[in-house]
């Protein structure tokens, strides 16, 4: 091919210093005295070599949204980009269309701000709900995880821009994560952890891996050539290239060996001298002077660089606009965001009419979470925070409370909840009271009120793992006290409450959620926050969101209790104990029963699953059933195929996901007729050595949700 010829030619006119330089990034380019940043914000940039031709390609965060900076010195103009959904909501979603949709309008932002690779989707699974970052993972199944992620990323890279699907692998914590080294077999490796990753990469071809910080199974995976070239590149046939996390691992020369094509951002000793004492060049030269890295192996590094870097817009010589369609994006947004509301509970509340008047508790409604933090975080124009959604939507909001909650915000801030500034220019800000509300205010309130609506939030992000305290998985006292006293009083009065959970991953729920008679989880939905909760509130949007995580009942329920390893004070190892039993897995077989279960959520109607066939055709099994809408309002269904094995000598979950399909908005008596295909392959484990599926009888189970199963059927194989 023309371009394998040209490539082969710029690798022979490199010079050995070029050579070491294209396969280190050029340096983190917020720090002063580094080469500028050719946009501002961007994570890193590769380097350029003018004289044959090749420029500066820049890669950017992230899975909410593109994250660069929206201002710059002497420029009048605003870059920003659209804050999307967490990943957590968008696997909520179930659907692969919107992921796509979604996809697309961030590689368009990526395209017309000068970026060439997007820095998502971030595809971990949510081992522990713990995990910092679990908002900027999809799920704790790695079907849904791999099926979610291999559609954003068609979506992006159709837009001419690279996808990255990240952290490659075993990464699920944020305590000691630059060192922590994570101890999984291969069976769970390759069930729960790998497979996110080998989906993605088979059905959509990412354009790029970034490998992870921790190490796996005792060596980094930037430096792990079992996982970078035999499972990566000989067995998935990946043909992408690797970069490492920023500034991960502890020697170039071994990522270099191992597989890794791409050390980001480079000058690691100016960060992490603790973990990287020399500059990764010194240490390429040096271990090519002693004979243990090869120029053909620094060659070969080049090659898959440069194959990728080919097509970016960069090379293209692309004029980009800095004018993407913000406009059209932000109904992207807010059309995912409506998609991934779950309805957890339900007494007869919701959907409320427009002029019921509710009063509106919380200081979420004004301090609205709309993202995490870290290199997940995003900059959007604005966030429409859920106290002007419902106004905006013109709904019969208590207008003299949501002016107590702006004056209360104001004198919490500007006294002792001051936002501060931490080392790295991240916002500090103390969490609010919640509990300020007298009792006779309380009386008032509920008197001129039909419904109360009680606003919950957390934050959470990179660097950090949450708590199993209260004020994180737990209500703090002010919470629970306020969502108590507002439940006493209102209930007293015969109205009714209404949770609303802005969170990125689970908290406790089942000691107060008879306190309630509705619970929505929007999750940290974007910046268009309040419209779709205002829109979900009155009906306008029916939820069709269905949990890609468990809720469990208490945290002391969680199966991965090794979290987040050992010595627990100040951990190095973190053994995944509990195998491939994550999630669900757990605690179906192990019969601990959650508060919600993984796949669950309500809708504002009702459907019928019917009329099950399951057909052999050669290798295949063809599912056909019918779901109607039997209630009187339209709605999406998320159709949930779970197998359950015989028993056979490899143990097995009690079911496990093995498709799922989302109906189109379906009308009041209106039948949708789903087809899934299946392989056999499909339903493998793996024994250590191999996928093999054991012969038996194998069941097909239809549910609505893990626990809500509504067809069966059964398959010898
Ligand atoms: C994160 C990555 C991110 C990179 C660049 C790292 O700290 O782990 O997810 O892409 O920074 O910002």
């Amino acid at each position: 091919m023309f371009e394998d010829t040209k490539i082969e030619e710029i690798i022979k006119s490199m010079t050995m210093e070029e050579k070491i330089n294209f396969v280190v990034g050029v340096g983190a380019t917020w720090i002063e005295g580094n080469p500028k940043p050719k946009v501002k914000g961007a994570a890193g940039d590769t380097f350029e070599i003018p004289r044959l031709g090749i420029p500066r390609t820049v890669l950017a965060d992230g899975p909410a949204g593109l994250r660069i900076d929206p201002e710059r010195e002497n420029d009048e103009n605003k870059y920003h980009a659209t804050a999307f959904p967490v990943e957590t909501m968008l696997a909520s979603t179930w659907n692969r269309e919107v992921l796509k949709k979604v996809g697309e309008a961030m590689g368009e932002e990526v395209r017309e701000y000068g970026v060439d690779i997007l820095l998502a989707p971030a595809i971990n699974i949510h081992r522990n709900p713990l995990g910092g970052r679990n908002f900027e993972y999809y799920s704790e199944d790695p079907l849904l995880t791999g099926e979610m992620a291999a559609s954003f990323v068609e979506g992006v890279q159709s837009q001419g821009v690279g996808a990255c699907i990240k952290h490659f692998v075993a990464n699920e914590q944020e305590t000691n994560r630059m060192t922590i080294d994570t101890i999984v077999s291969e069976r769970t490796l390759r069930e729960i952890y790998l497979k996110p990753f080998e989906i993605a990469i088979k059905k959509a071809k990412p354009w790029t891996v970034m490998s992870s910080y921790n190490k796996l199974n005792g060596y980094y995976t930037s430096q792990n050539k079992w996982l970078l070239m035999k499972v990566l590149r000989d067995e998935w046939q990946f043909d992408g290239f690797v970069m490492t996390d920023w500034f991960a691992g502890d020697s170039a020369a071994k990522q270099l060996m191992a597989g890794n094509d791409l050390i980001m951002p480079g000058k690691s000793f100016q960060i992490v001298p603790h973990l990287r004492p020399k500059d990764e060049r010194d240490d390429i030269k040096e271990a090519l002077e002693k004979g243990e890295l090869t120029e053909e192996i620094i060659d070969e590094r080049i090659r898959n660089i440069l194959r990728i870097l080919f097509k970016t817009p960069a090379f293209k010589g692309y004029k980009y606009s800095n004018k993407p369609n913000l406009e059209k994006h932000a109904k992207i947004s807010y059309e995912a965001g409506c998609e991934g509301v779950v309805l957890l509970k339900n007494d007869d509340v919701l959907p409320i009419s427009k002029d019921t008047k509710f009063a509106l508790f919380g200081t979420g409604q004004i301090e609205t979470i709309r993202g995490g933090t870290g290199s997940g975080e995003t900059h959007p124009m604005y966030t429409v925070n859920f106290l002007d959604g419902v106004l905006e939507r013109g709904l019969s909001v208590d207008q003299e409370l949501a002016k107590l909650y702006r004056e209360k915000i104001e004198e919490f801030r500007s006294g002792d909840y001051k936002v501060t500034r931490g080392s790295w220019g991240e916002e500090i800000k103390p969490k609010l009271p919640e509990n300020f509300i007298q009792e006779s205010q309380l009386e008032e309130i509920a008197k001129r009120n039909e419904v109360a609506v009680v606003i919950i939030t957390r934050i959470s992000g990179e660097g950090y793992d949450r708590k199993a305290e209260k004020g994180d998985y737990y209500l703090s006292d002010d919470e629970f006290e306020l969502l108590k006293s507002v439940s006493e009083i209102f209930r007293k009065h015969n109205k009714k409450v209404i949770v609303v959970l802005n969170i990125g991953s689970p908290i406790e729920v089942e000691s107060w959620k008879n306190l309630c008679d509705g619970i929505l989880l929007v999750w940290q939905p974007g910046q268009e926050a309040g419209r779709i909760l205002a829109d979900v509130l009155t009906g306008d949007v029916n939820p069709s969101g269905k949990l890609p995580t468990t809720f469990p009942k208490d945290y002391n329920d969680v199966p991965s209790r090794s979290f987040p390893g050992e010595p627990r004070d100040n951990p190095t190892v973190i053994v995944y104990d509990e195998g491939i039993y994550v999630g669900y897995r757990y605690y179906d077989t192990f019969r601990v029963e959650p508060s919600y279960e993984f796949g669950f959520g309500l809708s504002y109607t009702t459907f019928e699953y019917s009329n099950l066939s399951i057909k052999r055709v050669g290798s295949k099994f063809v599912v056909e059933f019918d779901i109607k809408n039997t209630g009187n309002r339209s709605g999406k269904e998320v159709a949930q195929l779970y197998v359950r094995a015989p028993i056979v000598k490899i143990d097995k979950p009690y079911q496990e996901l093995k498709a799922f399909e989302k109906t189109k908005l379906l009308e009041p008596g209106e039948v949708q007729h789903i087809i899934i295909e299946l392989f056999a392959s499909d339903l493998a484990s793996f024994d250590g050595n191999s996928w093999i599926v054991e012969e038996g009888e194998y069941e097909f189970r239809i549910g609505a949700s893990s626990r809500d199963i509504r067809l069966i059927g059964k398959i010898k194989i």
